[in-house]
């Protein structure tokens, strides 16, 4: 047991940035660091560290505490080997107090077992090196062109031809059969014999993230038809395949340093691409991907090349596993090599700049990959062709980047030579769809089922806004009042057919140009588009005694008309006027409208308001309770009303301000009082805004 004072050193040593950094690419965004969970299939950053507080925490799953919390879940410790693991990295030396023996009893199953793999892994390599015959499997090695110190970092082994020459020697050193059963090094028969499970194999040990030995593979030397080429640890307390890539703990600063990952089928890929100088790479050990995999690797970057043999069954395996890929959020390439070579043949002939100049000339997006592919498989049979249509389509539904997503649509439709409106819609539908079935309660959310946005209580904190979003998407709302000043006012009259609002050609231009209310206005479009049916106040009117439904849409509306306002930005007002229209109709779910709008400017822009799954709740309380939207509708609604009202006064002041500096040279005193009451006037009124927006903003950029 540790002692109290060492706890406590620990404990102030420990900094969050520096204890999290190690398994999470962190980045700075005001005074706090931001980044991809560890522990949910987080797509966008949702996990947060805040060095001011010393804690962390995941703003979608909830996952987070202090550095040893953090130890705690991620290494799967206990509380006291998270401090030994946190003393270690801080160079604290340990205090431990005699432990009891009821103590030492319940020390947990899964430190020994790791316990036994590391003993074993350093059995393994004493046998390579120094055994007589390890030289069989050193000569082995040498043969596949390993070099000395490869063989050393992927501390690669030797197993011994012998029935159970690793069960001897542990129990000689006084491990216990229990573990080396549990951990897989040994299998018992009925019989009651005890037999090692790797016999006269080479030895690759699987690293976890942070560098445990989990399992091992063992190569047959020859090849043999009669048994299997690798034999692998079974599964176990320590060790779950679905969640381990091999390679991952060579592999992780390369990845974050490369911002890219290589993923590949086998150990000895891995190893020639590590030695031809290539280290931001992993294996899936041949099986599919899994979700825990591609979460491994998404924690340390967005990007992922597929290497794969050129052959058929190598084309095949590259296509599958990618879709789940595809849905975390990845940007996925494709790399064939050329026929007859793997990763690891392929390194052993080229260097690393070689290597990586093929890469850069060959490697393809996935989606056009599996398009070209998939076309030329199909030729022109009607009924193929069909099917690959659907095909790609479900695969462009996966991803989750709207920009990207409506690339794909556009570049795909062109190569399977389709009207990109049909793409879209199918698109469209089949998003809605998965939505609506893994989210039956809110069926009209597109996006992220569990992680509704809601809101950290760091200093300083700032809403968090998908960044590939909102560095590309010029409506991207802001918060500052917008300074550049109105075109000229045209009279209805003058307009030309192209200014005509309303019309399609408009709507189009309205994605171009901006006025000034833009931000504002696509704020309460947001309410419109997400919540437009949702009921705002339902109260009985004591004149008529009729009972009043008032909905987010047309309350939006009619706020801003009783001003003689509405939307300048025509698209906009074209939805707004749309969903108060038709927020009555029974059934009516303005996403849902929205989203499988024929209009395609309407649903691109839907879309993007839905899937905006960073857009959080101005509201949040005071004790961490965290809050959505939905909870807060009618002063979020309320507030960007005023917002919007408040932009229309700035410009009005900033008009009169700029008559009166031209009326002062003409010396009109009539003419400048009355402006002098105007700006008095809408000065009253902004404040007016200013304590209605600063009294419902708890907090404001
Ligand atoms: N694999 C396995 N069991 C097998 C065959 C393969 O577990 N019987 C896994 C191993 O993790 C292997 C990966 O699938 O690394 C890829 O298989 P393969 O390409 O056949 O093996 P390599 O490791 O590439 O070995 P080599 O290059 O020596 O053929
Ligand atoms: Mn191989």
């Amino acid at each position: 047991m540790i002692d109290q004072p060492t706890i406590d050193r620990i404990l102030d040593a420990a900094n969050i940035v520096d204890v999290v950094s190690e398994f999470v690419t962190l980045r700075r965004r005001g005074v706090n660091y931001v980044g991809l969970c560890p522990f949910h299939a987080d797509k966008s950053p949702s996990f947060y560290v805040s060095p001011a507080k010393n804690i962390c925490k995941c703003f979608a799953c909830g996952e987070g505490g202090t550095a040893v919390h953090f130890i705690m879940k991620h290494e799967q410790l206990s509380y006291f080997d998270a401090l030994r693991y946190l003393a270690k990295k801080y160079n604290i030396e340990i205090k431990e107090r005699e432990l009891t023996d009821r103590e030492k009893q319940i020390k947990s199953d899964r430190e020994s077992m790791l316990i036994v793999n590391g003993w074993a892994q350093e059995y393994f390599s004493n046998i390579l090196y120094n055994h007589q015959d390890g030289k069989i499997g050193m000569r082995y090695f040498v043969e596949r062109g390993f070099r000395e110190d490869t063989i050393k970092k992927f501390q690669l082994g030797f197993s011994l031809d012998q029935r159970d020459a690793l069960y001897q020697a542990a129990i000689r050193s006084g491990y216990k059969k229990e573990f080396l059963e549990k951990t897989g090094l040994v299998i018992k028969y009925d019989n009651g014999n005890v037999n090692d499970r790797f016999r006269g194999r080479v030895m690759f040990p699987v690293h976890t993230l942070s560098g445990k030995v989990v399992a091992f593979g063992g190569r047959v030397l020859k090849k043999d038809e009669k048994t299997a080429k690798y034999v692998n640890s079974p599964e176990s307390e320590i060790y779950h395949k679905s969640n381990e890539l091999y390679g991952i703990f060579f592999a992780k600063q390369a990845i974050v340093k490369a911002d890219c990952c290589f993923l590949v089928e086998g150990y000895t890929d891995v190893i020639s691409m590590h030695q031809a100088g290539i280290e931001n790479v992993v294996a899936s050990s041949g099986t599919a991907l899994t979700q825990g995999q591609i979460r491994l690797i998404h924690r340390f970057t967005n990007n992922i090349t597929v290497l794969y043999d050129g052959d058929a069954p190598g084309i095949k395996a590259a296509l599958r596993g990618i879709n789940l890929l595809l849905d975390a959020g990845m940007h996925v390439k494709v790399l064939l090599l050329p026929d007859g070579e793997d990763p690891d043949s392929f390194a052993r002939k080229h260097n690393a700049t070689e290597f990586s100049e093929f890469i850069k000339a060959h490697e393809t997006d996935f989606i056009r990959f599996k398009t070209h592919l998939l076309l030329e498989d199909a030729g022109d049979d009607p009924i193929k062709r069909s099917e690959l249509i659907s095909d790609i389509i479900r695969t462009i539904a996966l991803v989750p980047d709207n920009i990207a997503r409506s690339l794909y649509i556009r570049e795909c439709s062109v190569m399977m030579e389709i009207d990109e409106q049909v793409v879209l819609n199918e698109v469209n539908k089949l998003r809605l769809n998965r939505s609506e079935k893994e989210n039956p309660s809110t069926p009209s959310l597109l996006g992220e089922p569990t992680s509704m946005p809601e809101y950290p209580d760091f200093p300083g904190y700032q809403p968090a806004v998908d960044e590939s979003f909102a560095d590309s998407n010029p409506l991207a709302p802001s918060a500052d009042i917008p300074v550049p000043p109105p075109p000229p006012p045209v009279p209805e009259e003058e307009m030309t057919a192209q200014q005509q609002p309303v019309q399609p050609i408009i709507a189009i231009q309205s994605r171009l140009e901006h006025s000034p209310f833009e931000p504002f206005e696509l704020s309460l479009l947001r309410y419109i588009v997400r919540y437009g049916e949702c009921i705002l106040y339902q109260y009985v009117d004591e004149a008529t005694n009729e009972e009043k439904i008032i909905r987010v849409a047309e309350f939006i509306r009619s706020e801003l008309e009783n001003d003689e306002l509405t939307m300048k930005t025509p698209l906009f007002r074209k939805m707004m006027e749309e969903a108060s229209d038709l927020c009555k109709t029974t059934g009516f779910v303005a996403s849902r409208y929205f989203l499988s709008n024929p209009d395609l400017e309407e649903s691109h822009l839907a879309a993007d308001l839905i899937s905006d799954k960073y857009q959080l709740s101005k509201y949040h309380s005071k004790n961490c309770q965290l809050e959505k939207d939905e909870d807060h509708l009618e002063q979020l609604v309320v507030h960007d009303i005023y917002a919007l009202k408040e932009a229309y006064v700035m410009q009005q002041i900033k008009d009169v301000q700029e008559k009166l500096k031209q009326v002062q040279t003409s010396d009109d005193i009539e003419v400048t009082l009355d402006l002098m009451k105007q700006l008095t006037h809408l000065n009253e009124i902004k404040s007016a805004f200013s304590k209605e927006l600063g009294e419902r903003i708890i907090l404001k950029m």
